[in-house]
């Protein structure tokens, strides 16, 4: 049997700016994760069975094609790891990772199954060909994706990320306690992405200038990050929220959980990756915690998140 797993993640600054040639940062939520697990059965002619328990989804990987995304990351880390099938094996999949919220649930279940992959034959791949592999599985899913998501989530460390570079992994000056409350919408990346750059070409100055305050804004996160100073990284998170509903990617639940957070001690906070639902997250204090995390409830979070990213 081999087990390999994969962290979800938060985008802190940044998002669909990055996808525009901004930076953007992000951090891995080890807490949250997707885990693969490998065993032999028997089976021939030699075959690959999936099963997925979260997703209620079970198959056999010939007979399914690459347009299922589990399905293209097995053949993809297969082609890169054992491309002649010699025996059987079953593939479950299981993740605590929310779906369609924000946190990479999807790049996630790339990472883990190509890392359990490459261990189950033994073949060594490097975070940066795993995480290149788990591109091509996003590309299928949102078409024009940064890279951010699989980064972060095959470095599982804080990155500072810019479309087309190397990522830039970097400490932070203290961890970061977050909450994180879901609006009780799904949001589905390639849709909210795609509907984002059709504005950008009706208004490409407009649109243009905000991405470009965006980026500004992640530098000095970024600076604030790496200091530790969480009342400015706050201010910021929330510069950051403003920006996002001018491009149209918050909501009114969205909008009503981040004002909330703000005024019940948190420092900052914002949605987080696409928009148009999933989850929106607080940076807050241990002591501000438990009453922003009740104050999200009794706003009407479907599901609360309490974690912490250290490092
Ligand atoms: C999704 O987690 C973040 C977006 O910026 C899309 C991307 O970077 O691929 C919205």
């Amino acid at each position: 049997m081999t087990q390999a797993s994969a962290p979800g993640k938060a985008i802190l600054f940044g998002e669909h700016a990055v996808v525009y040639d901004q930076p953007a940062i992000a951090v891995p939520l080890s807490d949250l994760r997707t885990t693969v697990i490998i065993r032999s059965i028997d089976a021939q002619p030699p075959s690959v069975h999936v099963v997925a328990t979260d997703l209620d989804h079970s198959f056999w990987l010939h007979e399914m094609d690459d347009r299922d995304p589990l399905a293209y990351a097995i053949r993809l880390a297969l082609q890169a790891t054992m491309p002649e099938l010699q025996e059987s094996f079953e593939i479950s999949v299981s993740s605590k990772i929310p779906i369609a919220s924000g946190l990479g649930s999807g790049a996630a279940a790339s990472v883990a199954i190509i890392r359990a992959l490459s261990s189950f034959f033994k073949v060594d791949l490097s975070d940066a060909s795993i995480s290149a592999l788990a591109y091509r599985v996003e590309k299928l899913h949102h078409g024009t994706p940064s890279g951010i998501d699989n980064s972060t989530i095959a470095f599982e460390q804080a990155l500072y990320y810019k479309r087309n570079q190397d990522p830039q992994p970097f400490s932070l000056g203290r961890p970061l306690q977050l909450v994180l409350g879901h609006c009780g919408v799904d949001s589905q990346t390639g849709a909210v992405v795609a509907a984002v750059r059709d504005r950008w070409q009706a208004s490409m100055e407009e649109y243009s200038a905000i991405f470009s305050q965006i980026g500004e804004l992640v530098e000095r996160g970024y600076d604030n990050l790496k200091a530790g100073d969480h009342k400015q990284v706050g201010i910021l998170m929330n510069e950051n929220h403003a920006l996002l509903q001018r491009i149209g990617v918050s909501n009114q639940a969205l909008d009503q959980l981040v004002a909330r957070a703000s005024t019940s001690g948190a420092y900052g906070a914002k949605l987080s990756g696409a928009g148009a639902g999933g989850f929106m997250i607080a940076l807050v204090g241990t002591e501000t915690r438990e009453s922003v995390a009740r104050a999200l409830q009794d706003a009407g979070a479907r599901h609360i998140l309490v974690v912490q990213v250290s490092g």
